[in-house]
């Protein structure tokens, strides 16, 4: 049960970067596994949607940022239609959060940092994994892994030219909080030119 004044028009922050900032500072201490986990939905240009996990890594004003594979259906899709949505959903704290908005490929020398950061062996698996094509076994990839593994045991692993990060701009948002008699908490910010219109929606 929330408390009437916990969440509402009069405690939210009027930009909805701070008001995620709070909420998912919160969730990242609840000492769960995976914390950054979210879900991704895309859509091709004639509409047939998926979704998928994928992970946060970063989060600020700029927008939500994700790593993969720019071949993979997910980076097919983006390529072709790059409206996207983000899926949090946070049962110990009875909170979901939605956003949507646009997606672009972040700077090649970003992502070449971040994929540097990685231990030895995701840097190999993103070599090795051609995502989401069909492979005929298990072996085949391992066999993958093998030649690259080979090809870099004495140096630093490149980043593949078609692996990297999405950022998502948001556009509108939800806040959705669990409350008691399933008369729950929803407040949305729409993005109308440079402002945040914040409204309530019925749950
Ligand atoms: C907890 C979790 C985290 C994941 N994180 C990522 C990720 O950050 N990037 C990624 O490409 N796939 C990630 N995956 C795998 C995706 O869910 C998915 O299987 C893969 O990206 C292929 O999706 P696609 O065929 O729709 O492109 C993750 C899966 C799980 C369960």
């Amino acid at each position: 049960m929330t408390d009437k004044n916990y969440f509402s028009e009069n405690t939210i922050d009027p930009d909805p970067f701070v008001q995620f900032k709070t909420w998912y500072g919160e969730h990242q201490l609840c000492g769960i596994e995976n914390p950054d986990a979210v879900t991704l939905a895309t859509a091709s240009s004639d509409g047939h949607i998926s979704a998928r996990t994928v992970l946060l890594k970063e989060h600020d004003e700029k927008g939500f940022v994700f790593f993969t594979n720019y071949k993979s259906r997910k980076g097919l899709q983006l390529s072709s239609n790059p409206r996207a949505a983000l899926l949090f959903y946070w049962p110990e704290s009875g909170r979901q959060v939605r956003i949507e908005g646009v997606t672009e490929k972040v700077l090649d020398k970003d992502s070449e940092s971040y994929f540097k950061t990685r231990p030895k062996e995701s840097q190999l698996s993103a070599w090795a994994s051609e995502q989401s094509s069909i492979i005929p076994d298990r072996q085949y990839l391992d066999k993958r892994y093998d030649i690259y593994k080979n090809l870099y045991s004495d140096k630093p692993v490149d980043k593949p030219p078609h692996w990297g990060g999405f950022r998502l701009i948001p556009d509108w948002f939800e806040f959705w909080q669990e409350s008691q008699f399933r008369l729950h908490d929803r407040l949305t910010y729409t993005k109308r030119k440079d402002l945040w219109i914040i409204e309530r929606l019925s749950p």
